[in-house]
């Protein structure tokens, strides 16, 4: 939480949450969600963007690590959800450079969560349940000898901890109105009274079947000060929280619905995120995943964990352990006749690479317009566009040829490199092309390295590649929709198909 003051002071974390019910204008909450769109919040001079607000609270976490680990903290491995966009990722990576953090990986937080269970036996279904503040997250994957192979699927869900405040701060409002008449809302010190004792309250009940609110002189009605006092019993606070239960299930339901797992095949499951310690949520998630007696890990802070082991691995602490993330997204090129060639699928364990080989639509034909595109889990057809980039000179050719190869690879933390190559004329030929292909190109889909070697014999040595950040991707959706769009579309590719391949005809 990140506010600005009226003078124009910025405040942090716990200064920011104590004011934020007078300020509320001028205080920003979950700007995670907000990474990468244009969001400011604008309190007279003082204009905040996410990015900046990020970098405000990634430097105070660096600042009090500091404090506490007593030496300089400079890198670290940061977590996302597991479907923030490259946008939402390449915003949180400069945001976490200007706080004097360089992000040493990125990982996904099932994933994290994931890792810190020991994975040293068979192929097992793991469930992972992440209620924090605001989000839900709940995500499937496999995991199994020593590798955490995460072969996501995952749905998410602005539902969160909070709610659950919410929820018992309008019914101690329903009691005071019913048993008082009068009506809190209207008065500001007060609800901030209430949701403090209310968050209070509902971490008590996750150890204790009761939890005592006293609020001495709330509020002053016409008869005097009004001194409230209740006690919350767990049984009343589940109940006046069902419809928030019924959210966590339905979408645990979907996830299974989606993965095509039934309750049965989940082997294990992993409740991660503050607000899974109340003794409801890990009811509810027994009984969605079957009801069986699961071998069911409870790591509160399982993310972290995760988190830290990464560290070990990558400071060549921790052994044993090999971390397999996954693509969030679809990564592709659209073609002239304007469908879309997906090289890389949603949920390929990264780092991968793919190319495929296109050709020119017409005859002399001396420039091939490459867009890419991504589809993430909203499904439009085409996808939403990436870079454009444009292989110009072409000798004249007839159309239908292969000329160039185009080539997406994205790299273990996610990021997207994209390029273009041209081919050579003289092996342009189609038949002695793909002669040619199986002996010399050797697509390397482990290695973490750009490596698709392109014999010297087919590779002209032209390339024009670009990493996709954000300013690439919005300069290019700014192209599409410009009017110089429409002949530059013209030129985009088709796929080759190799006439040698048995799975081409047709
Ligand atoms: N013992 C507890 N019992 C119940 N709820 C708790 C307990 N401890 C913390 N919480 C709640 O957990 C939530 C914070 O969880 P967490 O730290 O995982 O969130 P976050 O990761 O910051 O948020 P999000 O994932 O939504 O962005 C808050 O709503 C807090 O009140
Ligand atoms: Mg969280």
């Amino acid at each position: 939480m990140v506010a600005i003051a009226e003078d124009g002071s910025i405040l942090v974390g716990t200064a920011a949450q104590r004011q934020d019910l007078t300020n509320p204008a001028y205080t920003a909450r979950s700007v995670k969600l907000r990474l990468g769109t244009g969001w400011t919040m604008t309190r007279g001079a003082v204009t905040l963007t996410a990015q900046q607000v990020a970098t405000l609270i990634l430097r105070k976490l660096r600042e009090d690590a500091e404090v506490y680990l007593g030496v300089p903290v400079r890198r670290a491995i940061v977590t996302v959800p597991a479907n923030f966009d490259r946008i939402q990722r390449d915003a949180l990576a400069v945001a976490a450079e200007a706080a004097g953090v360089r992000v040493m990986r990125m990982l996904s937080e099932p994933t994290a969560a994931a890792m810190a269970l020991n994975s040293d036996t068979d192929d097992r279904n793991v469930l992972v349940f992440d209620l924090g503040g605001g989000t839900l997250d709940v995500s499937l994957l496999t995991l199994g000898d020593g590798i955490v192979d995460t072969r996501t699927t995952s749905g998410n869900s602005r539902l969160g901890g909070d709610d659950w405040d919410r929820a018992l701060v309008e019914h101690l409002v329903a009691r005071v109105r019913a048993r008082h008449g009068v009506d809190l809302t209207q008065d500001v010190a007060a609800m901030r009274r209430l949701r403090e004792a209310a968050e209070t309250a509902k971490t008590g009940l996750s150890s204790a079947s009761a939890a005592d609110i006293r609020l001495p002189y709330l509020t002053v009605t016409t008869r005097g000060p009004l001194h409230f006092e209740h006690t919350v019993g767990r049984a009343e606070f589940e109940h006046i929280t069902r419809h928030l239960q019924q959210r966590c299930t339905a979408l645990v339901e979907r996830v299974l619905a989606e993965a095509g797992v039934t309750a049965d095949e989940i082997d294990q499951v992993v409740l991660t995120g503050g607000a899974t310690r109340m003794p409801m949520i890990g009811d509810l998630v027994h009984r969605a995943t079957g009801g069986k007696p699961v071998h069911r890990g409870i790591i509160p802070e399982g993310v972290v964990v995760g988190a830290a082991l990464q560290g070990g691995v990558i400071s060549g602490r921790v052994k044993d352990v090999l971390l397999l993330d996954v693509s969030a997204f679809s990564a592709g090129f659209a073609t002239a006749d304007g469908t879309a060639v997906f090289l890389i699928e949603r949920d390929t364990t990264i780092p991968t690479g793919r190319h495929e080989f296109v050709c020119t639509t017409r005859d002399r034909q001396d420039r091939i317009v490459a867009h890419f595109v991504e589809r993430g889990t909203g499904g439009a057809e085409v996808g939403e566009t990436l870079a454009v980039l444009e292989l110009t000179g072409l000798a004249p050719t007839p159309g239908g040829r292969p000329r160039a190869q185009v080539v997406v690879d994205v790299d273990i933390n996610g990021a997207l490199w994209v390029s273009i190559r041209e081919l050579r004329f003289d092996v342009a030929d189609q038949r002695e092309f793909s002669g040619r292909l199986r002996t010399y190109v050797e697509p390397n889909n482990n290695g973490p390295d750009r490596t698709h070697p392109l014999a010297p014999h087919i590779f002209t040595g032209r390339e024009v590649g670009i990493h996709v950040s954000r300013s690439v991707i919005e300069q290019a959706r700014l192209l599409v929709r410009s009017r110089n769009w429409r002949p530059l579309s013209n030129d985009r590719p088709v796929l080759w198909k190799d006439p040698a391949d048995p799975s081409s005809i047709n």
